[in-house]
């Protein structure tokens, strides 16, 4: 698939477009790192740092995702569930790795050697994260979308991935994009069982993976397996641009003032995108006089507290 052949993700790098989701493969089956007994102790590190994300494994295509852990709890620690995934009837994210010093080196391992190909078509990488999904057998991710550019690889077990289009309406709204960007709230975007007929559908297995456009609707079922997953994730300039214009829209249409979607009119983005600029500017300027801390999307890694 690859023109090397010899890296830990094998992307068509011909028909790549940072735009499109896209299938790959890769070499992590057998990484150190991704192996249960590692990923328990890691379970354990981040548990302790509140980097652990857990729901049981009652949650639906349906439920809203943001609301997930609350309305499903699982409550048995992060080391536990992890030992016991096979029974556990849970879901479990480990966040934000890249925290972790020992995993920070396999999240830059994968998106350094990513970063060369797609500097030349989507460059500006940064807020470098990384994902990993252990999860029951038949566990469910909810419905959502996220605001990263994301390689996800299949790593042990299976599961069927649902990915929509970043620009398909029906399955998320303008103004449902608009409101996560602005409030990171996934309230406006709705499942129903339709959406399936739109999705494009991979049946992921152990070496396969998919490449996902920030803000790709999607959904997963586990099979009857237990499954670990990991997704290597990051901005670039245009996502953060995209964001910006989404988060702007927002802001307008407070004030009674709807604009054309993203990307139709460039004009008017570029309009808006000063217009943003100017309202950065001056609200981080009036933070720092406050003495209040800017979070800056530009970080090289996801999550505040690394350099
Ligand atoms: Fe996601």
């Amino acid at each position: 698939m690859n023109d090397s052949c010899t890296g830990l993700l094998d992307v068509d790098w011909a028909a790549f477009d940072p735009w499109r989701i896209q299938a790959l493969r890769h070499r992590l089956t057998d990484h150190a790192l991704l192996q249960p007994a590692q990923l328990v102790e890691l379970g354990k590190r981040l548990e302790n740092a509140g980097q652990v994300r857990t729901h049981s494994g009652e949650a639906t295509a349906g439920t809203p995702f943001n609301h997930a852990p609350r309305l499903h709890p699982n409550r048995r620690p992060a080391a536990e569930t992890l030992q016991q995934i096979h029974q556990a009837n849970a879901w479990m994210s480990l966040l934000n790795v890249q925290c972790d010093p020992l995993y920070r080196t396999l999240v830059d391992e994968v998106l350094d050697e990513l970063k060369p190909r797609l500097d030349a078509v989507d460059p500006g990488m940064c807020y470098r994260g990384g994902w990993i999904f252990v999860t029951s057998p038949n566990a469910v991710t909810p419905f959502h979308f996220d605001k990263e550019h994301n390689f996800i690889v299949q790593v042990h077990g299976r599961k069927t991935l649902y990915v929509w289009d970043h620009r398909d309406l029906v399955a998320a709204s303008e103004e449902a994009r608009d409101r996560f960007h602005a409030h990171h709230e996934r309230d406006l975007l709705v499942w129903r069982d339709d959406l399936r007929a739109r999705a494009r559908v991979f049946h992921l297995e152990p070496g396969q993976g998919v490449y996902m456009p920030s803000t790709s609707p999607h959904m997963v079922e586990n099979g009857n397996g237990a499954s670990i997953t990991m997704s290597f994730t990051y901005y670039t300039a245009a996502t953060r641009r995209i964001s910006a214009l989404h988060r702007t829209r927002h802001r307008l249409r407070a004030l009674g003032l709807t604009l054309p979607s993203v990307g139709h009119y460039p004009m008017l983005d570029t309009l808006a995108y000063a217009l943003h600029r100017g309202l950065t500017v001056s609200g981080n300027a009036a933070r720092r006089a406050l003495g209040r801390k800017t979070c800056p999307d530009d970080a090289p890694y996801a999550s505040a507290n690394i350099a």
